[in-house]
């Protein structure tokens, strides 16, 4: 395949990690889109992209691009992504992939009958313990799962909520939207199909409209448990994934140092019920995001799979709103 080359959609916070992800892939970001100039120029200037548009239309028009991430806010994930498709472009689309499971099927099915990858920025699987965690799961490494625990959690650094993040209007949701989406997505991830839950939410610390924190029990398909914490209530960032199973467990979590993969069960002869066997998995490298930029150009030159799939990003979209469904029934939901 000739060299691929790329186009970003919305230059806020998170259009870094894809740039990132770009260079460290050797794909070229030839053009940028914002539809506020001040901060399309910022990052054409620093990037160091000349062609600019404030429009998706005149950017899809305009053409001579390969790859495109839509990292604009959610509400504009669904009408980019239908440009991209009949422009014939390969789609990687930020979480959460809609707010609205049919804008997500229409998403799918433009990017299916149009013959483009569409991949969902739900990087924790790329990143290396969680990749790594998935590889031993498959391989049974700690035999059948009986229990997921995720967890991702902050504090806003201190600096009280984000303006657009505090209300359900323009975010759609709090702390289970916005980290709970990815955590949905790495629940499946682990451990397969979820068919039920039962959701608490609270908002405990600010004056917002939406809840800063949450928690999800799951049941999965096969008779495993899942429980799925997601807060702006905690001190510092907090990030962590717990998986048991009938002969191990796997615990990665950013408190105590480097995010190392630790994977525990037992080989050793007559060892105590408290002491297990452990292997510590330690990772260096790029971060989740630029590993996830990288694998979708993988996918798109036909070197690897798509990480996460359109199918995947509706589906953590649909455990979520179920989410919200019991939270605000106070009972659990099917799915
Ligand atoms: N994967 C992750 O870990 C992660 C982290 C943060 C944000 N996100 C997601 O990425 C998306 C963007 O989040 P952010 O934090 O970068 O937001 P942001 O507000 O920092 O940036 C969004 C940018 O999009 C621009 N924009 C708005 N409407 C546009 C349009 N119609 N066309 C082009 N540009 C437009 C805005 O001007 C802004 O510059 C959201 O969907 C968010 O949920 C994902």
């Amino acid at each position: 395949m000739s060299e691929l080359r790329a186009a970003i959609v919305g230059t806020g916070g998170i259009s870094t990690n894809h740039f990132e992800g770009y260079r460290a892939a050797g794909v070229e970001v030839v053009a940028l889109c914002d539809a506020v100039p001040q901060a399309l120029a910022a990052k054409a200037s620093a990037w160091g992209v000349e062609r600019t548009y404030l429009d998706f239309e005149e950017l899809f028009s305009a053409g001579g691009f390969d790859v495109v991430s839509i990292a604009a806010p959610t509400a504009v994930h669904h009408p980019a992504t239908l440009r991209a498709a009949a422009a014939g472009v390969h789609v990687l689309v930020e979480k959460p992939m809609a707010l609205d499971l049919r804008l997500a099927d229409e998403m799918i099915a433009a990017c299916d009958a149009a013959g483009v990858v569409l991949m969902v920025g739900h990087q924790l699987r790329s990143s290396g313990p969680g990749r790594k965690a998935s590889e031993l799961i498959e391989a049974g490494a700690i035999g059948n799962v009986t229990h997921v625990r995720l967890r991702q959690a902050h504090d806003w650094g201190g600096q009280g909520v984000r303006p657009s993040f505090r209300t359900r209007a323009s975010a759609g949701g709090g702390t289970l939207l916005d980290n709970g989406c990815h955590l949905a997505d790495l629940a499946r991830f682990f451990g397969g199909s979820v068919s039920e839950v039962y959701a608490r939410l609270g908002t405990l610390m600010y004056p917002v409209e939406v809840e800063d924190t949450a928690h999800v029990s799951m049941r999965y398909a096969d008779g495993s448990l899942g429980v799925i914490e997601a807060a702006w209530t905690a001190t510092g960032w907090e990030e962590g994934f717990w998986v048991y199973g009938t002969e191990g467990a796997l615990e990665c979590t950013n408190r105590y140092g480097p995010q190392n993969l630790r994977h525990a069960y037992r080989a050793s002869p007559g060892s105590n019920w408290d002491k297990t066997d452990v292997t510590t998995f330690e990772f260096t490298g790029a971060s989740s995001h630029t590993r996830h930029v990288m694998a979708f150009v993988a996918a798109v030159r036909g070197d690897g799979p798509v990480v996460c799939s359109g199918v995947d990003g509706r589906e953590a979209v649909r455990i979520i709103l179920a989410a919200y469904a019991s939270a605000a029934a106070n009972a659990p939901v099917a799915l």
